[in-house]
């Protein structure tokens, strides 16, 4: 009998501590000390108990229903008070403890600016393969076999060829001009077609400030009839202005990609900086039309890739490429 009186006085202080609010303590009052509760239970039995043994009953009775009365009184008020947790032991002057708020890093932001840049201007965002064939990555941009651009040591090339051809991971998003006119072709559409495609690239540089052997690049790519070098310098000098601010300047200077014709690098000037490269573009090359089976009599197009990383460099004034990928969080808070 002292064993069930002393056990309940321990499971109330227990369950007492973890009641959330107003009526699970009612509740478990009345479990404890109402008409039909256990203390109310426990004490209807002293009849059973020996008569010897009846004064030592008696008297824990009433230690355990004045504990018992205390747990109730001493959460009571503290929930009336708080309306929230019953413990003595919590401090509710104590600062609390927030769910740490994530935040977009600063290349997804740098993505999404872009991306949103060029649909206003009527492309639509593709994403495509990561792991390519040397035909998207090579043959179908004019890169021939013998190209530098080519070697094993400037590409991740993946083991196990497949029907004679090596796999790589891409090392520009070019491979999307192919794959999404190898699209166009299958599903028998035509141009015109605008499309902007952000991706992961990735070529085995040794790391340091400006080089990791994976980074992001934006392809654009415009084919329609009578494009022309205008509408791209248009196109990419209303971007520049819109992501860098109205007062940017642009400049191309000629450059040279197996796949354009001609082609160009874009430098852009702001903020008194001097001129600084952001990307490569040019005028499709016919070869590359025809090998996805686009008329060059017909059609034109024009095409550029562009640094993510070196981008967001320049806007947020990053110094060091490695810090993108540190997953420092005293770094990216800073974008939040
Ligand atoms: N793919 C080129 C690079 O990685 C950039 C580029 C894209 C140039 C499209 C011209 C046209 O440097």
């Amino acid at each position: 009998m002292i064993e069930a009186l002393k056990e309940i006085e321990t499971r109330a202080k227990e369950e007492a501590l973890v009641v959330r609010d107003a009526k699970a303590f009612e509740a478990l009052k009345n479990k404890y000390l109402g008409r039909k509760g256990l203390f109310a239970f426990l004490t209807a039995r002293i009849s059973e108990v020996a008569p010897e043994e009846r004064r030592a009953v008696g008297q824990e009775m009433n230690r355990v229903k004045q504990a018992l009365e205390e747990i109730f009184s001493e959460y009571g008020k503290s929930l009336g008070a708080s309306g929230a947790v019953y413990t003595k032991e919590i401090d509710t002057t104590m600062p609390g403890t927030y769910p740490a708020a994530g935040s977009l890093h600063p290349l997804t932001l740098v993505v999404q600016e872009v991306t949103s840049i060029f649909e206003r201007l009527g492309f639509r965002a593709v994403d495509w393969f990561e792991a390519e064939d040397e035909r998207h990555n090579f043959d179908a941009l004019n890169i021939p076999t013998d190209h530098p651009a080519r070697d094993s040591f400037d590409n991740f090339y993946l083991d196990d060829p497949v029907d004679g051809e090596r796999n790589l991971l891409r090392s520009q998003t070019s491979t999307v001009q192919i794959r999404f006119m190898d699209w166009v072709k299958e599903t028998k559409r035509r141009p015109p077609f605008k499309i902007i495609a952000p991706g992961k690239v990735y070529r085995p540089d040794a790391t340091d400030a400006t080089h990791s052997f994976m980074f992001h690049q934006i392809e654009g790519l415009y084919v329609d009839e009578d494009v022309s070098f205008a509408h791209l310098k248009g196109v990419l000098e209303r971007f520049a202005k819109e992501f860098f601010g109205p007062e940017t300047m642009t400049q191309f200077r000629p450059h040279f990609f197996p796949f354009t014709e001609p082609s160009a690098e874009m430098d852009v000037q702001w903020e008194s900086r001097g001129w600084l490269e952001i990307l490569g573009a040019g005028m499709v090359h016919p070869r590359v039309l025809r090998a996805v089976n686009i008329d060059p009599q017909r059609y034109s197009g024009f095409a550029f890739g562009m640094g993510v990383e070196r981008m967001a460099m320049l806007k947020y004034g990053v110094k060091d490429i490695r810090q993108f990928f540190e997953n420092d969080i005293r770094f990216l808070r800073q974008f939040a």
